[in-house]
């Protein structure tokens, strides 16, 4: 049965930061108070035109660079996002046209902040069945987007972001391990973005309300966060047959520091191993777990080896952990160069839609 690496890792954050003296300006807050309750200092914040799908374009180019696997290369790719482009197409699929992915299957999955460790659980399953070689893994979003900026439980907490993993079949040992995933819909209410489904049409009363933000009972997800983290964390654990003593690094979901303090003492570990970079992001949702893997890469933190966990929860109410021993990238052949994949991507996608529009007019005549 092969193995499962993780050979390649991008992130992608916009340039815009928004601190916390700058939200004291908007809302009735202050720096001391959302550094002590959540040790967030600031967040990034995408500017009109920078999407989830965009900026999950940059993190996977940079991912398939570090693996050096083209593309074309690409069995799958699986987008969780809580906040798509579109309800449909898939942002999977937009991702996937803009990288020129021609191979891929595409789709995307909502499992809010738990995503990327679904997503990549679900992609190293693929692998491991032997069924697919090569996926793509993204985690993205633009919850600022939803956030009601007139609410000073919400709007302090979210930064908008994306990371990528570079997923690879291998016979040697190693890569994801193991993973478990949870979910408890009887929490649905406490974090929410109701309107524009089925259940909360989008209509002139939606635009009024707050049900197009984000809503949050702040101290029950935080009870419930504070619950599950270490409790998820063992369990992957006990089914990859590790101890917590063998791991090198934690890598949790960036909530809030409180709650990373508390799975440190649920699980008994020192502060130290566990990566945070919230202070600089604040809580990007999905994409929060690969960011942070992907600066602890370029920290020299994780290394090749390494072993971890990563673990997360959101709403849902969603969580998991997933351990994996940390790899680097395969062995290659040739040079992969993203920018001229993405203006061939372009190209290609272009010369689709022609082709689609002529043969649409002929097959019309045919008719
Ligand atoms: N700035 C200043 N004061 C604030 C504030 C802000 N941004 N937000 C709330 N307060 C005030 C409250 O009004 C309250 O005042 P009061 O005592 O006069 O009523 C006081 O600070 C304490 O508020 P409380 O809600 O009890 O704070 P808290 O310690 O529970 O922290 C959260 C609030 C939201 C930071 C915390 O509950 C949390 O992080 N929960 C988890 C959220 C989360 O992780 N969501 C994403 C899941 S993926």
């Amino acid at each position: 049965m092969p193995y499962a690496h993780i050979t390649g890792w991008g992130m992608s954050v916009p340039e815009k930061i928004l601190t916390n003296d700058d939200l004291s300006k908007i809302v009735e807050t202050n720096d001391q108070w959302i550094r002590e309750r959540t040790g967030i200092r600031e967040r990034r914040i995408a500017k009109d035109g920078q999407t989830s799908a965009s900026l999950g374009v940059e993190a996977a180019l940079k991912a398939l660079q570090v693996a050096n696997l083209r593309p074309t290369d690409l069995d799958l790719i699986i987008c969780s996002t809580s906040t798509p482009d579109y309800i449909f197409p898939a942002t999977a699929c937009l991702i996937q046209d803009q990288i020129g992915a021609t191979k891929a299957g595409a789709f995307d999955l909502l499992a809010a902040c738990s995503g990327f460790i679904y997503a990549t659980n679900m992609a190293a399953q693929a692998i491991r069945s032997g069924s697919i070689k090569n996926a793509l893994v993204v985690g993205t979003e633009t919850l600022s987007r939803f956030v009601n900026w007139k609410d000073r439980n919400t709007c302090i907490l979210f930064g908008d972001g994306a990371g990528a993993f570079v997923l690879q079949a291998s016979e040697k040992a190693g890569g994801v391990y193991s993973a478990v995933m949870h979910s408890d819909g009887s929490g649905g209410d406490l974090l929410a973005l109701s309107a524009g489904g089925q259940g909360h049409p989008f209509s002139e009363a939606t635009a009024q309300e707050n049900g197009r933000f984000i809503e949050m009972d702040g101290k029950e997800v935080f009870r419930f966060a504070t619950r599950v983290m270490a409790q998820a964390t063992l369990e992957a654990l006990d089914a990859a047959g590790m101890t917590i003593e063998t791991i090198n690094w934690i890598v949790p979901h960036q909530a809030n520091i409180r709650i990373i303090e508390a799975a440190a003492r649920g699980l008994k570990q020192p502060m130290e191993k566990f990566i945070v970079n919230l202070d600089r992001y604040g809580n990007t949702s999905t994409a929060s777990i690969p960011i942070a893997v992907v600066e602890a890469v370029e920290k020299g933190q994780l290394k090749s080896g390494d072993k971890f966990v990563m673990v997360g929860f959101g709403a849902g109410l969603t969580w998991g952990a997933l351990a994996a021993e940390w790899t680097g990238p395969l062995p290659s052949k040739g040079q992969f160069y993203p920018s001229q994949y993405r203006a061939l991507g372009r190209v290609r996608s272009l010369v689709r839609r022609i082709i689609r529009f002529i043969e649409g007019i002929i097959f019309r005549r045919e008719l």
